[in-house]
């Protein structure tokens, strides 16, 4: 077998090392243009998990790695004049040059030949090779030549950042946040060797602009971070190494291998170095490619296929945490300007949304003990409620004040249309849907989209609030929450708009009925599903009456029911929302066009239901943050709707995203809208929900202890369990009060095994 690396870095190294020990008799040679001691960078970082896989494949090699590592527990996070100490981590370090020498020499032992001063232009005179490693890092040749073939993406983030090194010693792995006349700079310090730390420094394209600082000038850049940081460092030197300011390009290709060539490592993919060291997935790479090599050695393109099967979901779930934690650090002046130095820190920690607050609580419990208190402390301020301060509730089973509403804890059921009603008439089945979920713990439990006219219907079976028999049939769901749990009910209010009249969801999602299809309305006369859906009307100012005074009179009968509190449907492409998307709305009235505009009427509506609706109640509205669709709203504009609709007096938003165009592309994944919750939080000053693939408690504990959401919406995990914060409870050895009936349970162990 023949074998060519194009690229000496950890991943065509450590392939050449693993294929030499399982094909003893290949001939296996690694092109570096570089020489054998020319290295960029400092230190190298792996966590604790990552070096079992390592042990495996290769003992030799490990041991040598290991017998070189700076080990630490610790994070130290320095903000604002304060260090916060965080314990548990287990990370190792060690310098990139130590790591590439131990790979070299055991390379060199086992037979590989090692080519260094050469470098390779294209695959051509590799065409009789049974595999040629295009393991040439981030800028690949190989991947740009054959770009056709391997379809790489290349998304260069705006921030700036420099790898340096020091000679001091960082005691733990120490995140600096500091700010001067410039801006905020960040830097990611870790030792790596005795007397040495990486110390990689980042800002945003604004304070690199202010800061006068040249990208190829490593002379004025080490004079300025030495002065900046002279303190923290206490005295030592900064160092440079090719320290030039880049901007993280993320990559990622569409395709892996061609033909007998393959991609590896920073070639394939990058993982922002504020997750871990994109050595460690370079190595993974090489493990996983000899597995799948060692399977079919015969059949090289079913070996590159599986290899690409296997790795590429690892990859792709690393780099979308990567991607979270590079955000982070794209927008920390957010967090800094509005989070508490005890938050900030928590929202560091758990900011990939891997670590979370479950994952903290095992490695360092002092530090979660002390945000779990600090936030019970916040909880019991804002609500006016006693919350135990030792030991603190979860996160999640603190109050939560909205005027006069107090909830009990921090779970709310998100509204789900049933499609079981009769002309808008609920039934035992909404009776029994809500019930049980108010007495399976949520603290807020709400209706589905209830619509405030026949017309506004999305389907024969949605629930409706405009008939007298509506308010009896609502006044009795709402009775039983009250008088048998201690949740709190709200009621969505909605007009289907141009996505009315169509068929009940499990006969054809957003198709007109067969027959008897209403007439629909719309911002403007565009058809959701193109040449299938009804073609809604242009509404007039009459229309607009009308909705207006629906909204209204429906909001009086919520009123008359006993609501505790309602929320305005102004998402997911439904009537209101149709007026707030560019997609939806081509008016060219006074309801079209710019913001102000197309926010005109639902902010119309807002105010004339705030009128009539208790001012000790509070009012929500579900938005959609983005339409995932170019030329729609977007996170931005997001921020501005939800300021707008804060000074027209509204409490709280639930934030949701898309579902306002058939085209949309969403970027679904765990707590994908949690991101667009917290961003209106902050810039806003507005507390906010988030909804949306939030499925367990420590995602709910994490997204509140951070500061991302003060309430956590969950729609199908209250489907498939209506007991689900009580489950929740049960795991985290909280007491949750059982009603009267159910007194039994107290001594009573579930096993579900
Ligand atoms: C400036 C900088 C500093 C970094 N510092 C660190 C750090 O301190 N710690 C850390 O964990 N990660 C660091 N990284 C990231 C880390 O280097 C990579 O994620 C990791 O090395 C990926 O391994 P690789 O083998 O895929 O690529 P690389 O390590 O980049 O190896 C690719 C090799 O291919 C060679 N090559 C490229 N083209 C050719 C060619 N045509 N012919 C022959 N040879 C070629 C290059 O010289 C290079 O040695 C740094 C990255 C950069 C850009
Ligand atoms: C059966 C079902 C019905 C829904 N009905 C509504 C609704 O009436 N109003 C609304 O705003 N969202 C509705 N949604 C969306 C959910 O409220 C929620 O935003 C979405 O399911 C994402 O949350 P999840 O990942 O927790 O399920 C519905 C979702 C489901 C599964």
């Amino acid at each position: 077998m023949r074998i060519a690396s194009i690229g000496g870095g950890p991943a065509g190294l450590y392939f050449s090392i693993l294929a030499k020990k399982m094909f003893p008799r290949a001939e296996i040679t690694v092109y570096e243009r570089n020489k054998p001691d020319d290295t960029f960078g400092f230190g190298v970082v792996f966590s604790d998990a990552t070096m079992g896989n390592f042990a495996q494949a290769d003992r030799e090699s490990h041991q040598a790695i290991t017998g070189s590592f700076a080990h630490w527990d610790d994070i130290d996070i320095q903000f604002k004049g304060r260090t916060l100490n965080s314990t548990g981590h287990g990370f190792s370090g060690m310098s990139r040059q130590g790591m590439l020498t131990i790979l070299q020499d055991r390379c060199a032992q086992l037979g590989v030949d090692l080519r260094f001063q050469t470098e390779v232009k294209d695959l051509e005179q590799f065409d009789d090779y049974d595999l040629v490693l295009a393991a040439d890092g981030v800028n690949s040749v190989v991947r740009e030549k054959y770009a056709a073939q391997f379809g790489p993406h290349l998304d260069f983030r705006p921030n700036r950042f420099v790898w340096l090194g020091t000679d001091y010693e960082f005691p733990a792995f120490t995140f600096i946040f500091k700010e001067n006349e410039h801006g905020l700079w960040r830097v990611h310090g870790y030792r790596y060797m005795a007397g040495y730390s990486t110390f990689i420094l980042e800002c945003t394209a604004e304070t690199f602009k202010r800061s006068g600082l040249k990208v190829e000038d490593e002379n004025a850049t080490v004079a300025y971070v030495q002065e900046l940081f002279n303190d923290d460092i206490k005295g030592h030197k900064i160092l440079k190494n090719r320290s030039l300011w880049r901007q993280f390009p993320i990559i990622t290709c569409d395709k892996w291998h061609y033909k007998n060539a393959v991609l590896m490592g920073d070639a394939v993919h990058t993982a922002h170095f504020s997750i871990g060291s994109g050595t460690k997935l370079a190595m993974e790479d090489s493990i996983a490619l000899a597995e799948a090599v060692k399977r079919s050695p015969d059949d090289i393109p079913a070996a590159l296929a599986a290899y690409e099967a296997a790795r590429r979901p690892m990859v792709e779930s690393i780099q979308r945490a990567a991607r979270t934690s590079l955000e982070w650090f794209e927008q920390t002046e957010r967090y800094y300007d509005h989070l508490e130095p005890i938050q900030f820190g928590f929202s560091l920690l758990t900011r990939s949304l891997r670590i979370s607050h479950s994952n903290l609580k095992l490695r360092d419990p002092k530090y979660v003990a002390s945000i779990d208190r600090w936030f019970a402390g916040q909880a019991a301020n804002q609500s006016g409620v006693n919350v135990q301060a030792d030991p603190p509730p979860p996160p999640m089973f603190t109050p939560f004040r909205l005027r006069d509403m107090v909830l009990a804890n921090r779970v709310v059921m998100s509204p789900m249309c049933q499609y079981s009603a009769k002309d808008g008439t609920i039934n035992d089945w909404h009776l029994v849907h809500i019930g049980s979920r108010a007495v399976g713990g949520a603290g807020l439990v709400m209706t589905e989209m209830t619509d405030i006219s026949e017309e506004a219907r999305i389907t024969p079976g949605c629930a409706g609030i405009y008939k007298k028999e509506h308010v009896a049939a609502w006044q009795r769901v709402v009775r039983f929450v009250h008088e048998n749990s201690y949740a709190k009910i709200g009621m969505q209010l909605a007009h289907a708009g141009r996505k009315g009249s169509t068929k009940l969801a499990w006969q054809g999602v957003d198709r007109p009925l067969d027959s008897g299809n209403w007439p629909i309305m719309a911002a403007s006369p565009l058809p959701y599903l193109e040449g299938v859906s009804q073609i809604p009307r242009e509404m007039t100012r009459k229309d607009m009456d009308k909705v207006r005074d629906d909204f209204v009179r429906s909001a009086t009968m919520a009123e008359e029911a006993g609501f505790d509190v309602i929320e305005l449907h102004l998402a997911h492409g439904y009537l209101l929302a149709s007026f707030i998307s560019p997609l939806t709305n081509q008016r060219k009235d006074d309801y079209g066009g710019s913001l102000e505009n197309r926010m005109r009427f639902p902010l119309e509506v807002l105010d004339a239901v705030r009128k009539v609706w208790p001012k000790g109640k509070p009012i929500s509205a579900r938005i959609s943050a983005t339409d995932w669709a170019e030329g729609g709203v977007d996170a931005e504009e997001s921020v501005r709707i939800a300021a707008m609709l804060k000074a027209h007096d509204l409490d709280i938003v639930d934030v949701s995203t898309g579902q306002t165009v058939a085209y949309e592309k969403p970027v679904f994944g765990r707590l994908f809208q949690t991101p667009y919750a917290d961003r209106i939080r902050l810039e806003v000053g507005m507390p906010t929900m988030t909804v949306g693939a939030v499925s367990s408690y420590e995602d709910v504990n994490s997204i509140l202890a951070a500061g991302r959401a003060d309430l956590c919406v969950l729609a199908r995990a209250h489907l498939y369990d209506p007991y689900w914060t009580r489950h929740a409870a049960y795991e985290q050895g909280y007491a949750l009060p059982w009603p009267d009936p159910y007194a039994s349970l107290v001594r009573y162990t579930p096993r579900h095994k």
